[in-house]
């Protein structure tokens, strides 16, 4: 096995701006961990992005190899739970944030971090997937486990676009499940319609001014990545006995809401938390992700770089100008 390896560094300097460079890393200065794996594909993230330029909320201390989605395949293992050539996903937890992440050819994690590959599924799609497919998936089971089904009528996606919103109209879609897709975008309905929407309504129309504690019911139940008013019309206007996933806060961490819907309406908050997912649960949703909720388009929505694209791309994405999902191939 080679010692010295590529990796994507960021560092403070002492002027307290960040500087990014690939750079040469031994595995001795890789963190502990029961299990080194060799890297084959990692995807970027908004988080990495912010990660990148320094962000203290995500990552505390540098200097720091971001990327927070990576598989690859194991080059050794001190646990009987994996051998040497397993194939293996890694998210969530530590990983990426103050954890030496993705963006580099080889990473050490704790035997409880990877996931093996299911069957049915390939690297390269695990990575297409990633924290976002996972999340969306989550959302859906969760709903599911609550009592939601198709025949109660469609489920709304905000933030329908974006990295979990297209995977959660994808996934429902699958599902049999009639898909509103909320979306800024007035460019992107066609894409919607692919993924499988049946109707898409503009942002402001999940952004209810009127100040009524319920409004008349609108949808089943709903995804929502936004949060604030919109989360707050997402809970107003469903249907009774319906669940809210709450994934994200892209509009801000606010929510300001009544009892009404819940206890006239019956309305479930589910809150979507998913670094910490019981083991079981993540490999029940990894194992869905790779059968029966497979989304049919993840081949469209890739875009394979090398690691000396990254900087690029990241620059893209905080500037809001990324599109699908960007993979790292090493
Ligand atoms: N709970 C978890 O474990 C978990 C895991 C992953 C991500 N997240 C969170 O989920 C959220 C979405 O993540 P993502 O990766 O999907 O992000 P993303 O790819 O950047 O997508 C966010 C989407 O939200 C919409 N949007 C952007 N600004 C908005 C605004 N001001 N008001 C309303 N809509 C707006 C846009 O879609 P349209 O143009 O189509 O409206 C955008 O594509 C983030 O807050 C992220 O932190 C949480």
């Amino acid at each position: 096995m080679v010692n010295q390896f590529k990796a994507f560094v960021i560092r403070e300097n002492e002027n307290g701006n960040f500087s990014r460079s690939i750079e040469d890393k031994r595995i001795e200065e890789l963190p502990e961990g029961e299990v080194l794996i060799q890297v084959k594909y990692a995807a970027l993230n908004y988080k990495d992005a912010l990660s990148s330029s320094g962000h203290k909320g995500i990552t505390r201390n540098f200097p720091h190899t971001p990327g927070v989605d990576a598989c690859g395949i194991v080059m050794s293992s001190e646990s009987d739970d994996f051998k040497e050539g397993d194939a293996v996903i890694v998210t969530s937890y530590d990983f990426g944030m103050n954890t030496s992440g993705g963006f580099q050819e080889y990473i050490r994690v704790p035997a409880k971090w990877p996931v093996k590959l299911p069957e049915g599924m390939t690297l390269e799609e695990s990575m297409v997937l990633g924290t976002g497919g996972f999340t969306a998936a989550l959302s859906l089971f969760k709903m599911e486990q609550n009592g939601q089904e198709p025949s109660m009528g469609p489920i709304l996606v905000t933030g329908s676009t974006g990295g979990v919103g297209s995977m959660a109209v994808s996934i429902l879609a699958l599902n049999g499940y009639e898909v509103i897709a909320a979306s800024g975008k007035k460019e992107a309905h066609d894409y919607l319609r692919e993924l499988g929407a049946t109707e898409i309504i503009s942002r402001e129309e999940t952004n209810d001014q009127s100040g009524r504690p319920l409004l008349r019911t609108k949808w089943a139940g709903a995804i929502d990545t936004v949060g604030d008013n919109t989360l707050a019309t997402c809970i107003k206007a469903c249907g009774r006995n319906g669940s809210v996933a709450v994934c994200g806060l892209v509009e801000s961490e606010k929510l300001e809401t009544t009892v009404y819907p819940f206890i006239l309406n019956g309305v479930n908050v589910l809150g979507i938390e998913t670094a910490e997912t019981p083991r079981k649960i993540r490999l029940k949703i990894w194992e869905l992700l790779s059968k029966k909720w497979k989304p049919k388009h993840l081949e469209d929505i890739k875009k394979i770089i090398s690691l000396d694209e990254l900087e690029e791309h990241i620059q893209l994405m905080l500037a809001g100008k990324s599109k699908g999902r960007v993979l790292v191939k090493f």
